[in-house]
């Protein structure tokens, strides 16, 4: 038996298109979409904790920066929350729409900029200034409301599961 030279290139080839496939294969959009949503929870209950903690009569500055640290932190994360093929084209029922992957780098300029706003929130807490912290709390919100806008569709009724 003769081995053609040209068949080992080709055979190595698919190969790794193979190995390609799986990988993108292994990720499971129904697992992916939960994830997120639990993270999703985390980040809005830490902004709730803000927003509660501003009505306080004395207002805590030390716990209100230590909300926005979390926040930071989790809005470092987002755009790994979303591999490619677990948007709507997966029949997942999520909220995410295309034009995060067809504009990835304008979805990851949304998530930094919540990740600049809960980092300048924590510089502003340690002032203890509560008018400016109040004023900053409202910026931060601003950067989830212009993610939502551009990369979150409407809401969905996932049957059995209100929150
Ligand atoms: C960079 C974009 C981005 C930013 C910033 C962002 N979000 Fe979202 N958020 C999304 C997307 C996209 C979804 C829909 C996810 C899905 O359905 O798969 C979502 C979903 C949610 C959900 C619903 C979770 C669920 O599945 O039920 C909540 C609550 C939420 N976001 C709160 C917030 C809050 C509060 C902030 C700001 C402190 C924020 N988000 C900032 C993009 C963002």
């Amino acid at each position: 038996m003769t081995i053609k030279i040209w068949a080992l290139p080709i055979a190595l080839l698919l190969g790794v298109s193979i190995v390609a496939t799986a990988a993108a294969a292994a990720v499971d959009p129904a697992k992916a979409y939960e994830a997120r949503h639990t993270q999703f929870h985390a980040i809005a209950s830490a902004y709730k904790s803000i927003m509660d903690g501003l009505k306080a009569e004395r207002p805590d500055a030390a716990a209100i920066g230590s909300q926005a640290k979390t926040i930071e932190g989790l809005a470092h994360q987002i755009p790994t929350w979303f591999p490619v093929g677990t948007g709507p084209e997966s029949g997942v029922k999520t909220r995410a729409k295309p034009d995060i992957w067809t504009d990835s780098e304008g979805f990851a300029a949304a998530a930094k900029a919540l990740e600049t706003q809960s980092a300048a929130l924590q510089t502003i807490a340690k002032t203890g200034d509560v008018v400016a912290i109040q004023a900053q709390a409202k910026a931060l919100g601003g950067a989830c409301g212009g993610c939502h806008t551009k990369y979150r569709g409407p809401e969905i009724d996932h049957d059995h599961d209100h929150k």
